[in-house]
């Protein structure tokens, strides 16, 4: 008999096939996330979850999936899921990293340009019929070449971000007490420098209780008044109402972000009344190929664990020697 899985969204057939292959699969069909009522109740017999990061995996929902074996998520990130309960439990746990690195990169450093060059301003411009002639001072941004790129979170993405950067001659700075780089690629600095000599920071730090609000308002206002932000990592990394206070302030100049606190941001939400805050829906990996080769990740992690074999991408490896059999 095949194990039972439960997907909590239709993800790219490349990794869907593979589990409905593999696995007694049933798959949550809406747009929407699966409402919580619903996953709780889905979970009881499964011994494989395939799930994203709109689905909170914490205690009440391993308490409600007994015979869970294998949690695969479909994202680089894991701060949806509690690891300690699942470890606890001999649950083991996937994500998709490498994969996503460039893509991820390459959209950073797409709202790198687009606010410096004010992109989405000028698009509306034009649309909005008031394009009337070539103008000296029509839209003026900033210059990228040259200019200092700071990066917080010098991982994967962050260190992809630093190759782009100097393509554009920047000068590049990263702070991250957990990774020493290649000094070729950037300098090391604390946080302070990054802050106070960056002309674009952008954010590469994973979500951990440390990093909550790592960038409030104290930190903001470090910053040089024409600086720009840019957020493809977690929304909740950046305190919102003080990124609206600087912005409105004018103590930094724009803020671009992939990712917002709460997630998605209400249409009404004040940062997107501000003409200086661009914001996207989470869509820094949204390649084709890139979320073809996530779907496939996770599909590998979670038939892995439920062989019983280790996952090719596990958070949690310790839970290996410990983890619930069959
Ligand atoms: C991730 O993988 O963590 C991204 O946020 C979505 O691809």
């Amino acid at each position: 008999m095949q194990p039972k899985v439960y997907v909590t969204r239709e993800v790219p057939d490349a990794g869907l096939g593979m589990v409905l292959k593999g696995t007694d699969a049933e798959v949550w069909e809406g747009e929407l996330p699966v409402p919580r009522e619903v996953l709780l109740e889905k979970v009881q017999d499964i011994e494989g979850l395939y799930c994203l990061l709109t689905d909170k995996i914490d205690e009440e929902l391993l308490d409600a999936a007994p015979k869970l074996r294998v949690v695969s998520n479909y994202a680089v990130g894991y701060n949806n899921i509690d690891v300690d309960a699942c470890t606890a439990r001999g649950i083991m746990v996937g994500n998709t990293p490498g994969v996503l690195t460039d893509t991820t990169a390459d959209f950073a450093f797409t709202l790198l340009m687009a606010a410096a060059r004010r992109v989405v301003e000028a698009a509306d411009y034009v649309r909005e019929g008031k394009w009337k002639t070539w103008g000296p001072k029509l839209l003026l941004g900033f210059d990228v070449y040259g200019a200092t790129l700071g990066i917080a979170g010098f991982g994967r993405i962050g260190q992809a971000m630093a190759r782009r950067a100097r393509g554009f001659d920047m000068r590049v700075l990263y702070y991250d007490p957990a990774t020493s780089g290649d000094p070729d690629l950037a300098e090391s600095v604390d946080l302070d420098t990054l802050l106070a000599e960056s002309d674009f920071l952008s954010i590469h730090v994973p979500l951990t209780d440390e990093t909550h609000h790592m960038f409030g308002a104290a930190e903001l206002a470090k910053m040089k008044s024409t600086a720009v932000l840019i957020n493809t990592a977690r929304g909740p990394v950046v305190d919102p109402d003080a990124l609206y206070d600087a912005l409105n302030a004018g103590e930094i100049a724009v803020a671009a972000l992939d990712v917002t606190d709460p997630e998605p941001l209400p249409a009404d939400h004040k940062l997107i009344g501000l003409p200086n805050c661009i914001v996207m829906p989470h869509i820094a990996s949204a390649g084709v190929a890139t979320r073809n080769k996530m779907a496939v990740i996770a599909a590998e992690n979670l038939l892995a664990g439920l062989e019983g074999n280790h996952l090719p991408h596990c958070v949690n490896p310790e839970a290996y020697a410990t983890r619930r059999q069959a």
